[in-house]
C-alpha cells in the first residue's frame, strides 16, 4: 500500500467559517471519520467537518450501542484521524460518561481530545440541561457542538433510538433546548431525528448552524455516517429502507464526495440510520 502526500489545497476552516457559511447560505458538509485512511479521503473531498463519532462503537469496534464505548478509544481514533485531516474542522464526539457525571471531569476530558488528540472542537449530547457545561467547556478555550433531538447516548431514557418532537410539548422542548445551546455559545448545533418542519423552525430561529441527520433538507449542513454511505453496517442500517446506494461502493462513495453542489443535494434526500427494526427508525421527513 502506497500513502501519498497531502495533495489538495483548499482552506482551513474554522469555527468562524461555520457561521459565515450560515450566514451566506453555504450548505455545511460533515462526514464521520475513525481512521487516516478515511480522514484523507473525506477530508481531501473538501468535506467542512470531520467527526470522529462515537458511532464508532458500534461501526468500528462491533458494540451494541454508543454506551460503552470509552475516552481513550476514542482519543486513539481522533489521533488517528487527526494525522488525515488537514482542511476540515475536526470534531471529537465525547463519549457517554466523560461529561455527565462531574463538570470537572467533563472539562479535562474535553482538554484530552485538544491536547492529546488534536481535536479542535467537541461534541456532547443533550439541550437546555448542558447549557452551564457547554459555558464551562467553552471558558476553557475549548468549542463545543450540540447534539440534541435523537441522542444515542440516551437510548435507555428514551426507551429505544425515537424521533423527537413529534407533539406539541417535544416540539417546544427541542425549540428551548436550541435556543439555550445557541446562547451558551455552541459552534453548531447537530439536529438528529428531527421532523423537517421542526428542524426548519429552528434552523431559523438560532445563529449557530444546525447539521442535520433525519432531520430533513432545510438544516444549514448535513452530516453522514462514513460506513452507511458504503453501507458496511452489517444488518444494522444496511437494509432496504437503508440508503439503496449502487453495490459499486466505490463509486457511491465518488458520487457523495462529488463536487459541493451535487454533495449537497444528494445528502439532503438521503434518510438517516435505519436504527432498529421496530418501526422506530428515523426518517428524513
Ligand atoms: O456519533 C456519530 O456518528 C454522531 C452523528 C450521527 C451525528 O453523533
Amino acid at each position: 500500500m502506497s500513502v501519498t502526500a497531502f495533495g489538495h489545497a483548499g482552506h482551513k476552516i474554522t469555527t468562524a467559517s461555520l457561521r459565515e457559511h450560515k450566514l451566506r447560505r453555504e450548505p455545511i458538509s460533515c462526514l464521520t471519520a475513525y481512521d487516516y485512511s478515511a480522514a484523507r479521503i473525506v477530508d481531501e473531498a473538501g468535506v467542512e467537518m470531520v467527526l470522529v463519532g462515537d458511532s464508532l462503537a458500534q461501526t468500528v469496534l462491533g458494540y451494541e450501542n454508543t454506551l460503552s464505548v470509552t475516552m481513550d478509544e476514542m482519543l486513539h481514533h481522533v489521533k488517528a484521524v487527526r494525522r488525515g485531516v488537514k482542511n476540515a474542522l475536526l470534531i471529537a464526539d465525547m463519549p457517554y460518561g466523560s461529561y455527565q457525571v462531574d463538570p470537572k471531569d467533563a472539562v479535562r476530558n474535553a482538554a484530552r481530545f485538544v491536547k492529546e488528540g488534536g481535536a479542535e472542537i467537541v461534541k456532547i449530547e443533550g439541550g437546555e440541561k448542558r447549557a452551564e457545561l457547554v459555558r464551562r467547556i467553552i471558558n476553557a478555550e475549548i468549542p463545543v457542538a450540540g447534539h440534541i433531538g435523537l441522542t444515542p447516548q440516551s437510548v435507555n431514557v428514551m426507551g429505544g433510538y425515537k424521533v423527537q418532537g413529534k407533539d406539541l410539548s417535544g416540539i417546544e422542548q427541542l425549540r428551548r433546548d436550541a435556543d439555550a445551546l445557541d446562547r451558551a455559545g455552541v459552534s453548531c448545533l447537530f439536529l438528529e431525528g428531527v421532523p423537517r418542519e421542526v428542524a426548519s423552525i429552528i434552523t431559523a430561529e438560532v445563529g449557530t448552524p444546525t447539521i442535520g441527520i433525519g432531520a430533513g433538507p432545510d438544516c444549514d449542513g448535513q452530516v453522514l455516517v462514513f460506513h452507511d454511505i458504503l453501507n458496511l453496517t452489517f444488518g444494522h442500517s444496511a437494509d432496504e429502507e437503508s440508503y439503496h446506494l449502487p453495490k459499486d461502493t466505490k463509486a457511491s462513495l465518488d458520487s457523495l464526495l462529488a463536487n459541493p453542489p451535487t454533495r449537497y443535494s444528494s445528502w439532503q434526500v438521503l434518510p438517516t440510520r435505519k436504527v432498529n427494526g421496530n418501526g422506530d427508525h428515523v426518517a428524513a421527513d
